[in-house]
C-alpha cells in the first residue's frame, strides 16, 4: 500500500487535474499486476469537493454522511453511555440494592456533577426532558442521600432506563461504518473514488468538529482503513493544505508538490508548502524518535504500529519521499527558474544539503489546450492525448517502479529537464548516481 498526497498551497495549480490523471495512469501501470483493488482517488477537499462531479460518479455515501455517523458515534453514543452509567447506580441505590458508600455509586455521582450539560442541546432523545430536569438539580444533589428527596423520586418514576439502553444499542449499531458504501468503483476508468459531493465543511457543526481530537481520530481511522484496501491511494488536497489533518501526513508514503511554473506567485506558494512540510516532518520524526509524540499524533502512530509493526512504521517515516511535478510548463526556462528558486530557498534555510537527494523531480506536464476543468471537458485527458499521457506515464513509473531513475534536486537543471523529456518520449534513463557539476 502506498499513499500519495498531491499538494500545492495555492489554488488552481492543477492538484485535482493531476490527481485524476495520475489515478488513471497508475491504474494502467498496475494492470499487469492484476491487483484486485489497485487505485483509489480520495477527494480530501472537504470544503469544495469536485472529483465526483468531474468524473460523473457518485458514491452511495459521501463524507457528509460519514461526518454525521462519526458525530453520532462521538457525541450521542458517548453521552448515552455516560447517562446509563449514572442512572443505573442511582436506581440501584434508591431500590436499596447498594449502600451509600458503594464505589460505583460515588463514581456516578462525580460523573453526574461533571457531565457536559450542553450535550442535551445536541440530543434529540424523547426522554430528554426528565433527564434534563434531573441534571438541572445538580446544585441540590451532593451526596447519595440527596437522591432520596421526594422530587427526585418523582422524577425517577418517569425515567425508563431500559428504554435508554435500547436507544443506546440502536445508536451503537448505526454508528458502524461500512467503508464500501463510501467507495465508488468506476468501471470505465478502472479505479475507485471516495469523497464528497456537497461541501462537507459547509455545515457549522462539521466545521467545529473537524478540529476536535475525538472526532478527528475517528476520521483518521476511517482514512487508514480505506488506505489498507488499496495498492495505491491518491489524496487530492485542498488549496491551503490540510492543517486540520496534520496527522494524516504520517500515513503518507510520498508527497508530490505541484509547481505551476506559469505563475511565479504560485511557485513561491509551492516552495513554501514544501518547506512547511519539511518542518512538520522533521518535528514529527524527532518527537517520534524521542517518544515525545502526544495527543492525536501519538494515538495515530500507536495504532499504525499495532497494524504494521514498529520497524515498518519507522522505515516508512525515515524514507518518506518528496517529489515535484512541474505543471503548465511552456518553455524550459520556467522550470530552470523554479529549480533555482527552490535550491536558493533551501540553502537560505540550511536545508539544501540534507534534502538534495531526497527531493525527486517526478514529472513535468506542459500547458495544454485540451485541459479544461471549467466545463469538465478534457480534465481526464489520460489516454486521450498522447503527449499528456506519456508524461503521466513517466510520473506513474517514477512512483511504482523502484528501479526507475528519477533525478533529485542535486542534478543539474539540464540533466533534470533532459531526463524528464526523454524518458517520456523514448524511455531514456540517466545512469544512476550521476552528480551535477553545478546547478546550471
Ligand atoms: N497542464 C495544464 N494545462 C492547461 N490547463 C491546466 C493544466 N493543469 C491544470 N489546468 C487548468 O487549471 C485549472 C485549475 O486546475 P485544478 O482544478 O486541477 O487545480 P487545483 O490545484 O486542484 O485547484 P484548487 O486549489 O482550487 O483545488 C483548471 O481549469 C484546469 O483545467
Ligand atoms: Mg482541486
Amino acid at each position: 500500500m502506498a499513499v500519495i498526497a498531491i499538494i500545492g498551497h495555492k489554488g488552481g495549480v492543477g492538484k485535482t487535474t493531476l490527481s485524476i490523471n495520475l489515478a488513471a495512469a497508475l491504474t494502467k501501470a498496475l494492470h499487469s499486476t492484476k491487483t484486485k483493488e489497485p487505485v483509489c482517488l480520495f477527494d480530501l477537499d472537504l470544503r469544495l469537493p469536485t472529483i465526483t462531479d468531474i468524473l460523473h460518479s457518485h458514491p452511495q455515501k459521501t463524507f457528509f454522511n460519514l461526518f454525521e455517523v462519526l458525530a453520532n458515534r462521538t457525541y450521542q453514543v458517548g453521552f448515552l453511555q455516560d447517562l446509563y452509567q449514572i442512572l443505573v447506580p442511582f436506581q440501584e441505590y434508591k431500590a436499596g440494592n447498594i449502600p451509600k458508600d458503594n464505589p460505583r455509586l460515588l463514581k456516578s455521582i462525580a460523573k453526574y456533577k461533571n457531565l457536559n450539560e450542553e450535550l442535551f442541546n445536541h440530543s434529540e432523545f424523547e426522554f430528554g426532558d426528565q433527564v434534563h430536569e434531573l441534571f438541572l438539580m445538580r446544585a441540590d444533589i451532593e451526596r447519595p442521600s440527596d437522591l432520596k428527596k421526594g422530587v427526585v423520586t418523582q422524577l425517577f418514576k418517569c425515567i425508563d432506563i431500559k428504554k435508554i439502553k435500547n436507544i443506546l444499542r440502536e445508536y451503537e449499531e448505526s454508528g458502524q461504518v461500512d467503508i464500501d458504501e463510501y467507495i465508488s468503483f468506476i468501471k470505465e476508468y478502472g479505479f475507485s473514488i471516495l469523497g464528497g459531493e456537497v461541501p462537507i465543511l459547509g455545515k457549522r457543526s462539521h466545521r467545529q468538529r473537524i478540529n476536535e481530537p475525538e472526532f478527528l481520530a475517528l476520521f483518521l481511522q476511517f482514512i487508514q482503513e480505506v488506505c489498507g484496501k488499496f495498492k495505491h491511494v491518491i489524496l487530492d488536497t485542498p488549496a491551503g493544505g490540510v492543517n486540520h489533518l496534520s496527522s494524516i501526513m504520517n500515513s503518507i508514503d510520498q508527497v508530490l508538490f505541484v509547481f505551476d511554473v506559469s505563475n511565479t506567485i504560485a511557485v513561491k506558494g509551492s516552495i513554501d508548502a514544501l518547506h512547511t512540510f519539511i518542518d512538520y516532518y522533521e518535528d514529527f520524526f524527532a518527537n517520534y524518535k524521542k517518544g515525545h509524540l502526544t495527543g492525536l499524533d501519538k494515538s495515530y502512530v500507536d495504532r499504525l504500529i499495532t497494524i504494521k509493526g514498529e520497524k515498518a512504521v519507522e522505515q516508512a517515516l525515515k524514507t518518506k519521499k518528496m517529489g515535484i511535478i512541474f505543471n503548465r510548463s511552456q518553455n524550459n526556462n520556467e522550470v530552470t527558474w523554479c529549480l533555482d528558486q527552490l535550491r536558493t530557498y533551501l540553502e537560505t534555510l540550511n536545508k539544501y544539503e540534507k534534502y538534495k537527494d531526497r527531493i525527486y523531480i517526478t514529472g513535468m506536464l506542459p500547458n495544454h489546450k485540451v485541459v479544461n476543468i471549467t466545463n469538465n471537458r478534457g480534465t481526464l485527458f489520460y489516454d486521450k492525448d498522447k503527449t499528456l499521457s506519456s508524461r503521466m506515464d513517466t510520473i506513474a513509473k517514477n512512483i511504482t517502479d523502484p528501479n526507475s531513475f528519477c533525478p533529485t534536486l542535486r542534478y543539474s537543471n539540464a540533466e533534470i529537464i533532459s531526463s524528464l523529456e526523454k524518458k517520456s518520449k523514448l524511455g531514456f534513463s540517466l545512469p544512476f548516481g550521476r552528480i551535477a557539476s553545478s546547478a546550471s
